[in-house]
Formats: structure tokens, sequence, C-alpha cells
């Protein structure tokens, strides 16, 4: 790994040519320390063209997180949050979950990860200024056990703070994907610690596609979409605004739990008396109309056997129209 990187990396997200000479002379080392610098930068997916003459370009502007302007987003809950901002990382969930003292409203973002991890064992894919990949800490009273609504519960604070942000056709797909026209806009994956009986933390890590290559949007293994192409959003602001509405609706589920966000929860709903079909953990495929979701965020599915409830885990749900 090389610290220069990111330094060289934030020179370069203004998308223009940077000589390998200026850039030496600016971080006082040799042209070949600035070469093995962006070698780096390549190894972590970013793209990084080299012009004899010219120098270094990325091959468009990027926007880089800019702390300030998080928290400035964040307003007076400010206070409730440690903001952490690596420049890479395996996995956000992976530093917070190893974090074994982390305080109460620990938030990591990323600027690249490099082993993203998706619900059901896959990858997340994410790129330099193309996504926000945040992790954040919260600390519950109650057990593990109780904490079973609390992935859809994040999907609610998701949809809020893009609909504070002029996003109004926002949806959730059971458990907790937020969807746009029906394809993936973010993911959240949760992973807990603690005792069932308590207290408790999660560490509910949440993917955001901002600006993805067709390419790479179209490599991920089903319909997805990036937030360029429905709004402009500055990243900085987007994860203010999401910390936010996390504050309000995570305090609101330790309270009162899932059941307070329900019915909102159900306004959201993708899948509301739709068909779908469901593949289970031991291979069944079943198929049936959704009636809703149970107070502890169990999906409700009416099938050939009468209704039928599904607790999240390893269940994949796909819509059937
Ligand atoms: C999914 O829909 O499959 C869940 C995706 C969750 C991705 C985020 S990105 C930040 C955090 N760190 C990870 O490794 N995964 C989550």
């Amino acid at each position: 790994m090389s610290s220069l990187t990111f330094p060289i990396l934030q020179v370069l997200a203004d998308g223009n040519f940077h000589s390998g000479e200026a850039l030496a002379q600016q971080f006082k080392v040799t042209r070949a320390t600035i070469w093995n610098a962006v070698k780096h930068a390549e190894t972590l997916g970013v793209e990084v063209f080299s012009v004899r003459g010219r120098g270094y370009k990325l091959p468009q502007a990027i926007e880089l997180l800019d702390k300030n302007e998080v928290l400035k987003a964040i307003g007076e809950q400010r206070a409730w949050f440690k903001l952490e901002v690596l420049d890479e990382v395996a996995s956000t969930n992976t530093y917070l979950m190893q974090q074994k003292g982390a305080a109460h409203a620990t938030c990591v973002v990323a600027h690249v990860q490099t082993h993203g991890k998706g619900r059901r064992g896959r990858t997340w894919i994410s790129q330099l200024g193309a996504s926000l990949t945040f992790s954040l800490l919260w600390r519950f009273q109650c057990g593990a056990a109780a904490l079973s609504g609390l992935s859809l519960a994040v999907g609610v604070a998701l949809i809020r703070a893009l609909m504070s942000l002029g996003v109004n056709n926002a949806q959730l797909k059971w458990p907790n994907d937020v969807l746009v026209d029906g394809k993936k806009l973010a993911g959240i994956l949760i992973e807990l610690q603690g005792d069932l009986e308590g207290p408790s933390a999660a560490v509910i890590g949440v993917g955001f596609n901002l600006n993805l290559p067709k390419n790479v949007l179209e490599s991920i293994d089903q319909p997805a979409i990036d937030l360029t192409t429905i709004k402009q959003i500055n990243q900085s602001e987007l994860l203010g605004v999401l910390l936010k509405h996390l504050a309000d609706v995570l305090s609101s589920f330790e309270a009162h739990g899932f059941i307070g966000l329900r019915n909102e929860w159900l306004r959201y709903h993708a899948y509301e008396n739709k068909p779908v079909r469901m593949l289970l953990p031991d291979g069944r495929d079943v198929q049936g109309m959704v009636k809703g979701v149970a107070d502890d965020g169990i999906l409700l599915v009416e099938t050939a056997l009468g209704l039928q409830r599904f607790s999240a885990g390893e269940i994949s749900l796909r819509g059937l129209e």
C-alpha cells in the first residue's frame, strides 16, 4: 500500500492531466514514487490513464467525500456521530465488527472497499467516486433477539433520506433492498453482536450505487441502477442526510420496535399484493402473493399451503410480473 495513492487521487479527482513531474514536486518525492502510487491505485480497481508527455488522468472527474460536508448535512444530530473516513478497507462492516470497543454511532465510510460483502454471501461491487459504502455501529439495550425488524427499519430511513433529497420514487424490496424502477439502487447488510438477551450492537452496512460505469452496472447479478441516472446528489450530502434519518429511525426503533414503522414500510413496499417467487435456503422454490409484513418484520405470503411467514435470513425473493 502506498500512503501517497489517495493524496494523488485527490489531485487527479478534477479529471485533468497532471504530469508526473508536477506531482513529484508537489509531494516532494521522485517520479518513480508517483508511478508506484498510481500502480497501487490500479490494484484497487481505479483506472488511471498514463500518457507520455502529458502525465496522469482519471477517465472522468470524480467527487470524493468531504468530512465537513457530511457533518454539515447531518445537522443538529452531528454530535451523536463519530465519523471515520478510510481511504481503503476490505469491508467497512468487517472493519467495524472487529473494533470491539467502538463507540455507539461510529460511522466508517470508505473511499474504496476491496472486499465488499452483500447479503447471502455475495460480493458488493463498488468503485472509487462511483459508490457510497459505509457502516454504522448502533448499540441497543435490548438483546439481539429483539432486533428482527431492524433491517426493515433501516430501509425506511434510506427512503426518508432519498425523499428529503427529492427522490420520491424509491421503493423497498423485502427485507431491505432499495429499488428505483424495479432496479437496485442500494443494499443493506446488518451484522449483529452481543447476547440474545442484551445488550447488543448492530453493524449496519449500506452500499449505494452512485455513478457506476455501464459495464459495471451490467455486471451486477440483478438489475441495478445508480443515483446519477435519477438525480445529481453530492455524496457527502447524501451520507449526512442518510445518517440524520438513520439516527431518527433507530431511536424510534429502540423505543417502539418495528411496529411503529410498519405502516410506513408498507407504503414503500414494491411487492405488496404482488406475485413473488422465493428460493429458500433448503432449496425449496415457493410461489405466492405477498400480504405485507408482520410486526416483527416477517414477510407474509399467501401460498398454496395458506398464509406463510418467512424470516429474512437467506431467502432470495423475485417478482413474478
Ligand atoms: C446487499 O444488498 O446484498 C447488501 C449490500 C451491503 C453493502 C454494504 S457496502 C458497506 C458495507 N460493507 C460491506 O462489506 N457491505 C456493506
